[in-house]
Formats: structure tokens, sequence, C-alpha cells
């Protein structure tokens, strides 16, 4: 069949019916061709299976059109009239390191194709194209550029090798935090790491697998509070080719990607009921089933999730699975609030400094004494994540080499503890009074966030709607 075949010929062939957001931002194609005719007949036979296209009709249009979206692949002629095939692969890749380019070529220009190549293009297709042609090689080069993507990141992700030494801390509870991690690290054990946000859970997730016997073998992580159902699905198990709209190749997931190595399931909370059943499974048989697919993959891996969501509540209101709750669980890392465990502050402090005054070239030493008694009384909501912005940031507006109490960002002198005066004014008053007035004022200033506001307040989420409901507050 040629790129001319009737709309007929073209919709019995693909079997499938065009999506508008196919595959959700993957498979967006430009074509470049100065050949409209081709240019359009290649358009056509793409989208009748799926893809979206945008044609431009010369070099020039295509390098506009370039820094204008991003394409995963894009089809590009090698000779014409303005600017060259070969000038579009260098565009398109500078702008986008990750995509794909095939060029088209006729017979007479095998030569300049074999050159393509070497400059980085992954395919050429010789005039004049056939559909299934088309079709297969275009897929195929989607297909390899997102293996190039998820190897990049898992080598990104390899070279953060982290050991427990990384973890700063010497307080009481991170001491037995770590013991604990030591412990466990070497057996396959499935963990679960609860704290709230910016504690520190990705690190010890890191730490426990690089200080297991997978180290060698990838550590994969899946935010599952970011992805729709259907997406979480395909993320882990993967999916067939055609087995939902847009499917338009065959997709490993993290669970293959992972095989001999770490899963990390961050905001595991988040994952939905549906998603759980198929997980409990895959976890009590060691096998997963892609999307579309019934036929078993067996998986050998050590499950780490994170949450900062009470699973507990989440329980009680029907919107996590018990049984899989005890699965992930087999043992629990709970990283305690900043707030509760004051004494690695200065250390922190310490470190971040080192960290940052070599990041920015910045002379900085050390912190006034002064400083980080502010510091370390401050509440710290955002936890570690909060301290190091703020160092970072002290290190960036410096001058000199010591860090003062007037580098201090203006919230940390708003979060300070109330004067003594300011106390005494509440003397006499009933304290359940008091606690009302004090939730009241601080779900103010978190702008109604009672999430934030239970965790300024170091009570439970769970605490803090009680009181709401006992004091009347909305
Ligand atoms: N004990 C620690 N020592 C050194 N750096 C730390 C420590 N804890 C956290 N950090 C740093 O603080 C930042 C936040 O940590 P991380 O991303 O692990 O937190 P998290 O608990 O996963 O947060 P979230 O719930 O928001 O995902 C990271 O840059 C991390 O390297
Ligand atoms: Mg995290």
């Amino acid at each position: 069949m040629s790129v001319d075949a009737t709309t007929e010929e073209l919709q019995a062939d693909s079997g499938e019916v065009p999506s508008e957001d196919a595959d959700r931002g993957r498979g967006l194609i430009l074509i470049v061709d100065d050949d409209r005719n081709h240019a359009e007949g290649s358009r056509d036979v793409l989208e009748m299976v799926g893809f979206r296209c945008d044609v431009a009709t010369s070099g020039a249009e295509g390098i506009s059109m370039l820094s204008r979206r991003q394409y995963d692949l894009v089809l590009t002629d090698l000779v014409m009239d303005d600017v060259d095939g070969m000038e579009i692969i260098r565009q398109a890749q500078q702008i986008n390191p990750f995509v794909a380019v095939v060029v088209f070529t006729g017979h007479a220009t095998i030569e300049t194709a074999v050159e393509a190549l070497k400059r980085g293009a992954v395919d050429y297709l010789v005039k004049p194209l056939n559909i299934e042609g088309l079709r297969v090689r275009v897929e195929r080069a989607l297909e390899h550029q997102e293996l190039v993507r998820v190897n990049r990141e898992l080598e990104e992700r390899l070279d953060k090798r982290f050991g427990f030494e990384k973890i700063i801390g010497n307080s009481e509870p991170m001491r037995k935090v770590i013991e604990l991690c030591k412990q466990i690290a070497e057996t396959d054990v499935s963990v679960l790491i609860t704290g709230e946000n910016g504690t520190g859970k990705e690190l010890i997730a890191q730490a426990l697998h690089e200080n297991s016997l997978r180290k060698g073998r990838p550590l994969v992580p899946l935010n599952c509070a970011a992805l729709s159902p259907q997406l979480v699905e395909s993320e882990l198990f993967g999916h067939e080719k055609g087995a939902f709209t847009g499917a338009n190749f065959q997709k490993k997931g993290r669970f293959e990607f992972s095989d001999r190595g770490t899963l990390f399931l961050d905001e595991v909370g988040d994952i939905p009921m549906e998603t759980q059943v198929k997980l409990l499974r895959v976890l009590e048989d060691g096998e997963i089933t892609r999307v579309g697919s019934n036929k078993p993959i067996k998986v050998d891996v050590r499950l780490i999730s994170a949450t900062n969501r009470e699973i507990e509540t989440l329980i009680e209101d029907g919107k996590f699975r018990e049984d899989l709750y005890y699965r992930l669980k087999v043992v629990t890392v709970h990283l305690p609030p900043l707030r509760e465990r004051r004494q690695d502050i200065p250390l922190l402090l310490n470190h971040f400094i080192g960290q940052f005054s070599r990041a920015y070239k910045k002379p900085v030493r050390e912190i006034e004494r002064e400083a980080v008694n502010i510091l370390s009384s401050y509440s710290w909501p955002g936890n570690v994540r909060e301290l190091k912005h703020v160092v970072e940031n002290m290190v960036v507006v410096s001058g000199g080499p010591v860090l003062m109490v007037e580098n201090l960002p203006e919230s940390i002198h708003q979060g300070q503890h109330k004067s003594p005066t300011e106390v005494q004014s509440l003397v006499g008053v009933p304290l359940k009074e008091v606690e009302k007035i004090l939730i009241e004022q601080t779900l103010e200033q978190v702008g109604g966030n009672r999430q934030e506001a239970a965790r300024m307040l170091g009570i439970g989420e769970r605490t803090m709607y009680r009181k709401l409901k006992e004091y009347g507050l909305s």
C-alpha cells in the first residue's frame, strides 16, 4: 500500500480508532518535508494509527516548529532547498536530547542517510514509503527513544550513591533509625518508610538500596501520587501494544525494570483501590502480567514504599486495603519530624553550609550562635528540606564568612516563639479556651490547611479533626 491509500484502506489496515490525546504526550511527531504531498500523506498514515503529527513543508519552518513543541520523533527529508536534514537533526537534538530522528531518503542519497545515522538519526526510510513500513519503523524508533530515556534516568539515579554516612543526624531517634536500617538493608523484606514531608524518606530508600545485595541493580522509583489510575497500572506492570487507546507500542513496566533490583513506591497511600488488588497479587505470586496480556512474567523485586499519609486512617475510610498494608510494612521505618530531634539541627546546618558554600563558591564557614539558637527553636513544618532551603538562601545572599541573625529569612523570624509578655495576656484563661484560640490562629496563618496546621502544632491529623469538631471550628 502506498502513502496515497484511501481512508477506508487505512482504517482497515490499522484496526484502531485515532484518538486526540493518544498516549498522553508520547507519540507527538514532526514531519519535515518540502514535498507537501509526501509530508501530508505520511501524516495521514500516522494519524490514522493514533499518533499526533505536525507538518512543516520547509526546513526553516521545521526548525521554528521544533522550538515551539516538544516532539518525541522527527521525521525529516534529507534534501531540501533551504535547510538540509542534517541541520534538522542537529537542532532537534540540541532542543531535546531524547528526541528520535528518522530520515527520509531517495535511492540516490543512501550514502547521505548513512551519514545521518552517524550524526544521531536512529533510522532511515527509503522513498517511496509503504504504510506498514512507515508505521513499524516509527513505532520501533519511539520504543528505542523510550528505552534511551529510561536508561538515562536510571543512570542518573545510580550516580547518586548514598551510604548511611550521607544521612546526617546524631539524635537518639535518628541513631535508632540508622541502626534499624543497617539491620534490614541486606535482607529482602518490604519496608514502609513513614514521615512528614521533607524528613528524608527518599534518602533512606536510596541508602537501603545502596547497602543491599541488590546495589549493582537499579533502584526504580514511581511516584504514585502523580498518576491517574490507568497510568499507575501501565507504569507498574507495563502494557501490550493496543491494550488501550493510545497504547501504540509495547511497554515494560517498572516492576520489570526493577527485576533483581529495588522498586521504590513513593506516596504509596495514593495508589487507587483497583490497582491495590493487583499489586497485592503480584507481591504474593512474584509475577506480573502486562496490561492487555495474560502471560505472567516472573519478577524478583524488593519493595520499598514511602508515605506521608496516615495509612491507618485511609484504611478506616475504605481507601486502602488492610492486607496490602501489612504486606508493605513488614518493617516500618518512621522518620521523626525535625522538631522532635532538634539536636540534629546544628549538624544539618553545618552540613548544608559546607555543601552550598562549595556549590556557590561562597566563603561562608560558619553561623552565628544566636542564629543557631533561633533556628533550633523554630518549628520546621517542612522539616529537613525546609532547613536545606533556608541555608541555601542564606548562603546565596551572605556577604562574609559568617551567617548572621540578620541573614535569617522573614518566615523564621515570624515563626519564633512568642515573647513572655504575649503569653502573659493568656494567663488565667482556661486551657481549652487557649487551645481553641491557638488552633484558630494557626489555621488562619496557614490559609485553612488543616494538615499543615496539625503539623505546626505537633498533633496528628486525626486529633486535629477531633478538636475542630469539639470546638465547633469549620
Ligand atoms: N538526615 C538528612 N541528612 C542530610 N540530608 C537530608 C536528611 N534528610 C533529608 N535530607 C535532604 O532533604 C531533602 C528532602 O529529603 P527527601 O526528599 O528524602 O524527603 P521526603 O521525606 O522524601 O520528602 P517528601 O515527603 O516531600 O517526598 C533532600 O534534599 C535530602 O537529601
Ligand atoms: Mg519523597
